[in-house]
């Protein structure tokens, strides 16, 4: 990435109050397509608070920039329309339907214009309901979630595999911008290394990545720059390397965690 290429997000001096409540307070960093920026800090500091802001989901000040367009005043759907997109703390499936039916949804919902026409025309729908079902799959096994499970429900696979595809079906649904809320929460071990790899695929894909996590091992080996915030405030903001010798952030947040 040349150190010139203009972030695909750019935040700027966000706020979010919650009556009396400031939790975020003049928040400000930028992510360029092909990088993965982390979010850490204590819990409550204000790390979902700040996703919140950016995807218009909470009233907030400051503004938002999506691929050099001033996109603050825009709703949470347009957003999401243009690439912008989060994911959350909890798993959100549709239950009742499969893994693969979940994938095609989110496929389907981006090409939703398509999927209309489909409907005027029956006899077009097998088709694009195939081609749907094919990349569906496609998307699901190459980020990890086996064929086995793609007949099943979210419910019956492994937790772990259930964080990696509220990932995979943000992305499936057209995110150029993935806002990433604690994918490792509740998971360990193996799973660990498929976020990882997943996380990493989605850099190699060209997405701009921003992965709030508190899990450090996962966080310092595939982010690129950190943002520490603490009680609102961006407390420190460098690569992995510089945070983890940053004095301040090691008194408040990595001295504590250790
Ligand atoms: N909808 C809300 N209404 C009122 N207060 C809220 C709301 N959401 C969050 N808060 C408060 O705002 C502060 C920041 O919360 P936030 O969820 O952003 O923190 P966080 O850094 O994501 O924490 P965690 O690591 O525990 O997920 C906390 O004090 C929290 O209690
Ligand atoms: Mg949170």
């Amino acid at each position: 990435m040349s150190p010139a290429a203009p972030p695909l997000l750019r935040v700027e001096g966000l706020t979010v109050r919650y009556g009396a409540l400031t939790a975020l307070k003049d928040m400000s960093w930028q992510v360029s397509a092909g990088e993965i920026l982390g979010i850490i800090g204590p819990n409550g500091a204000g790390k979902s608070s700040c996703f919140a802001a950016v995807t218009h989901a909470v009233p907030r000040l400051g503004d938002v920039w999506l691929a050099g367009e001033r996109v603050t005043d825009l709703p949470t759907f347009r957003l999401a329309r243009l690439g912008l997109r989060r994911t959350f703390q909890q798993n959100a499936f549709f239950g009742e339907l499969s893994i693969l039916e979940n994938a095609m949804a989110a496929i389907l919902r981006e090409h939703s214009t398509s999927l209309s026409r489909s409907i005027l025309l029956p006899w077009r729908e097998a088709a694009t309901r195939q081609a749907a079902e094919r990349a569906a799959a496609e998307l699901l096994t190459s980020f990890g979630i086996e064929a086995a499970d793609h007949a099943k429900r979210p419910a019956d696979i492994a937790y772990g595999t259930q964080r990696l595809l509220s990932v995979v079906l943000a992305y499936g649904a057209g995110a150029q911008a993935l806002l990433i809320d604690e994918p490792a929460a509740g998971t360990g071990g193996p799973d660990m290394q498929r976020l990882a790899d997943l996380l990493v695929e989605l850099r190699r894909r060209r997405v701009a990545v921003v992965v709030i996590e508190h899990h450090m091992d996962l966080i310092m080996a595939v982010a690129d720059r950190i943002v520490v915030i603490e009680q609102g405030r961006k407390l420190a903001e460098g690569t992995p390397a510089d945070i983890q010798r940053n004095e301040a952030v090691l008194e408040a947040y990595l001295g504590r965690a250790a």
